[in-house]
């Protein structure tokens, strides 16, 4: 009946290179009351120093016998699956016709051991069968979910999500290492690298667009380590970054003068805080009719011109040849005719070469940088430089980066989670040995509410844009009254 996907009768069992059945089982969550979780997710730790009554103590055990029996079953199950599927014949199945296929072994499979399932647990369980045959097993549901920013996992049973600025621990785990390091190896295998005790960390691309990340024991010292950036199909524009208050319609109207009379920009900001959404949103105001290169180490941005040519920087393969970096992407760059260059992150020594584009003649290029405020950016910005190995005097390098950068944007994740451009500033020139610049917006604290969450608002300096003229002549004639500070 499901001979397109089944083995044929007689076929050889699974080649010996197949990952071992035993370590192979879907997410189980953790027993209901198990410490960690629990303990993380505060509130509750307290509640076990009381005693709980007897019919709630016979609820969380039989609970926990229930799951405890869904993850034999699993993994049993997986085993025969292994055992049943013809594993050649998936990649041309539909997502229905192997879903139905799965869910048909499992029966059979279930029937053979007399066990009976209601139908919720029966279909969970083939959806985490199938999460696990084709998928990244208990990380799919996370991948699935659009709430979730980030996946990072710490070991096989401790998952935490990010979910808008904030981290939470999830109730998902592996079933141990193993099965943890089966599913990393699915993700590098599938982009031809390999992570083993030699060589214990990989960057790599999931299917989706997500920035995967892994490091595996020993170096990672109580288990795997991953982190997931998830890849939004939507990317958030302008509008939705003002609507969520991460910057106002006034900043938004500077913004879009500086981008579209072609000032160099920096998106300074720390880890997480939103400096490839910012950067994505502000390539919205580039004109169409520019050729635009785009240069990152995992392809993120996703430009809504019509004219961008992407390039993404490539690692040695496991013979340490074939390197790609960044450096080299920006330097065929400038042979390609671009009106503008665009560096996902500047964090080596491409840095020289992004100058040196900015300086000469492609103007309107953009970065990111990963700093604490502009000043901070900018002392990065030096450190580079000098580690790119380039013996250039202090002052020789601070003059080419003044005349290179015109604008440092600085985004933050502020502590309730929000993310916020919490300063604009503009790099006016040098003054003896010293960058000078202007703040022209920020955002100013003003306190905390009760639930943590912060209160404060945009506010300009009172200062008015050092490249006011060339706004001006541009056909940006902003209104005084955005460079006029909130009492
Ligand atoms: N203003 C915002 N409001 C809500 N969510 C945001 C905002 N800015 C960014 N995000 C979300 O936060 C997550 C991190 O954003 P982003 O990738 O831009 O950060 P980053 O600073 O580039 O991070 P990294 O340092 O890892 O490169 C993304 O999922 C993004 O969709
Ligand atoms: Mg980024």
């Amino acid at each position: 009946m499901f001979s397109r996907f089944k083995k044929p009768e007689g076929a050889p069992g699974r080649p010996a290179a197949t990952a071992p059945v035993t370590q192979a089982t879907p997410s189980a969550r953790p027993a209901a009351g198990a410490a960690a979780p629990k303990a993380m997710t505060g509130g509750r730790a307290a509640a076990g120093a009381t005693v709980r009554p007897a019919a709630e103590m016979a609820a969380q055990d039989k609970e926990k016998k229930r799951k405890d029996r869904m993850q034999e079953l699993k993994t049993e199950l997986h085993k025969r699956l292994l055992d049943n599927l013809n594993l050649a014949a998936l990649e041309k199945a539909t997502e229905a016709s192997l879903k139905s296929e799965i869910a048909a072994i499992a029966a059979e499979a279930l029937d053979e051991m007399s066990v009976a399932l209601n139908k919720d647990d029966r279909s969970t369980l083939n959806q985490e069968l199938y999460d696990e045959v084709m998928g990244l097993g208990p990380l799919e549901p996370l991948l699935k979910d659009e709430s979730v920013n980030d996946i990072l996992v710490n070991g096989p049973n401790r998952i935490f999500v990010e979910r808008s600025g904030k981290l939470e621990l999830t109730d998902i785990t592996f079933k141990d290492e193993r099965h943890l390091l089966r599913i990393i190896d699915k993700i590098v295998s599938a982009v031809g690298r390999r992570v083993d005790e030699s060589n214990p960390y990989c960057d790599a691309r999931l299917a989706d667009g997500s920035r995967f990340n892994c490091m595996v024991p020993p170096v990672a010292v109580d288990g795997s380590l991953v982190s997931i950036r998830k890849f939004k199909k939507e990317k958030l524009g302008v509008p939705d970054l003002v609507r969520f208050g991460a910057f106002t319609e006034e900043i938004a109207l500077y913004l879009q003068a500086a981008v579209s009379t072609r000032l160099n920009i920096i998106v300074s900001g720390g880890t997480g805080s939103g400096k490839t959404t910012t950067l994505n949103a502000l390539s919205s105001f580039i004109d169409n009719r520019e050729r635009v290169l785009t240069i990152e180490d995992t392809a993120e941005l996703q430009l809504q011109q019509v004219h961008v040519g992407r390039m993404e920087s490539r690692p040695p393969n496991v013979e340490g040849k074939g390197a790609v970096t960044q450096r080299d992407c920006l330097r065929n760059a400038l042979r390609m005719r671009p009106d503008r260059i665009i560096v996902g992150e500047t964090r080596g020594e491409e840095v020289i070469d992004m100058l040196q584009a900015m300086n000469t003649g492609h103007d309107g290029s953009m970065t990111t940088i990963h700093a604490n405020s502009a000043r901070d950016g900018i002392s990065r910005l030096e450190n580079m430089v000098a580690m790119a190995g380039i013996e250039m005097p202090l002052k020789a390098v601070r003059s080419q980066i003044a005349s290179a950068v015109n604008l440092i944007v600085q985004a933050s994740r502020l502590q309730d989670g929000s993310r916020r451009m919490v300063s604009v500033t503009e790099i006016t020139g040098m003054e003896g040995e010293v960058i000078s610049m202007q703040e022209i917006f920020r955002y100013e604290r003003l306190g905390v509410e009760p639930n943590g969450k912060i209160i404060g608002r945009f506010n300009a300096t009172g200062v008015r844009s050092h490249y006011s003229d060339r706004f001006k002549q541009w056909g940006y004639d902003l209104p005084a009254s955005i460079y006029e500070p909130l009492i």
